[in-house]
């Protein structure tokens, strides 16, 4: 049993946000190798508009596609009726909800309000009453909002406290934009597990601003074991402006292995995986450590 969890997120937040359509088959050869490297969860797509997501349009191939692995479970982004029918209908173990904490950003990502989200939830879990399909509940702009600035506690535990009460079985805390920082993560999650004790929290953090592992170790500081982490660092809302990658998956297992924490996770066989995504992807993509290598990396002395 590892002391955290990760749930790798490239292949929905890392992919979405990409202009070039990666060809389906490439999609399940990522999942299917990230999935051989230890991580508990992967979201493997999302099931939204194909006009508002293009590059995930073949999101039914790729869960029909990929490998299912005992330890792996396979979760997908759902905004709405519509897309939760549409994952169910291919046996995913999770569905991750999305809606937003602000207003502005709720309508411009998703064309709906947050009361109008969570009357989208109200009905998906209807559809999944009586099944074993975990359903998550992600909170977008937890932690601020590009056009509507910071997100009270207030705001946030009221709507935590929303969807749990129309039975989500864990939440996410998303800093969609790179905007939160370590005090701020450090107070918020102590408020969400102080008002929601028995509730799984998992923290879903973008390194636009260059915090975000240091959220990270803030968020475990408080308590937090669940994290959101996107391979190579990719990632980025397509509807939110300035939106830049998540923390880097194998950034985030480098620094807790140091630190001695278990991840449960082959980080070599993860920065294997990690080493390929620029041709797959067609750019640099900002992880550190497949470029610097692992801290025990050592070099020889060079002759003067
Ligand atoms: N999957 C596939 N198609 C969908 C769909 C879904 N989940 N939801 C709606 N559609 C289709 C409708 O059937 C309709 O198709 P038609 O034009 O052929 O009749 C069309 O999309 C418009 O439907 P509507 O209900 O008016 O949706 P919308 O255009 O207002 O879009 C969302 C609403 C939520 C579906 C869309 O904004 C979306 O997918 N957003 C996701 C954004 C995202 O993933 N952001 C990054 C992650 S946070
Ligand atoms: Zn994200």
């Amino acid at each position: 049993m590892s002391d955290i969890e990760i749930n790798e997120v490239a292949p929905r937040d890392g992919l979405q946000i990409e202009s070039a359509f990666i060809p389906t088959e490439d999609k399940i050869k990522l999942i299917d190798s990230i999935s051989s490297a230890g991580v508990s969860r992967i979201e493997a797509t999302s099931f939204t508009s194909p006009k508002a997501i293009p590059s995930l349009r073949d999101a039914a191939e790729v869960v029909k596609g990929i490998q299912r692995r005992e330890g792996v479970g396979i979760t997908v982004l759902v905004p709405n009726v519509k897309g939760a029918e549409r994952a169910l209908a291919c046996e995913v173990d999770e569905i991750n909800l999305v809606m937003s904490a602000s207003e502005s950003h709720s309508l411009v990502n998703l064309g709906m309000t947050p009361e109008q989200s969570l009357n989208q939830f109200y009905k998906i879990l209807e559809l999944t009453r009586g099944s074993n399909v975990f359903v998550n509940g992600s909170l977008s702009t937890s932690f601020g909002c590009p056009f509507d600035g910071y997100m009270g506690i207030p705001r946030v535990l009221d709507m935590v406290g929303k969807m749990l009460d129309l039975g989500v079985d864990g939440v996410t805390l998303c800093d969609t934009t790179g905007m939160a920082n370590p005090t701020q993560v450090k107070v918020l999650c102590e408020a969400v597990m102080k008002a929601f004790p028995q509730s799984p929290f998992t923290l879903h953090f973008h390194n636009t601003r260059g915090m975000g592992l240091a959220n990270v170790l803030a968020a475990w500081q408080a308590g937090i074991t669940r994290f959101d982490a996107s391979l190579g660092g990719l990632g980025g809302c397509p509807y939110a402006p300035g939106a830049t990658g998540n923390v880097c998956t194998e950034d985030v297992v480098h620094m807790f292995e140091q630190m001695g924490v278990n991840t449960g996770v082959n980080l070599e066989a993860l920065l294997a995986v990690s080493a390929r995504l620029p041709e797959l992807v067609g750019h640099d993509t900002p992880g550190q450590v497949v470029k610097a290598g692992m801290a025990n990396r050592r070099y020889q002395i060079p002759s003067r």
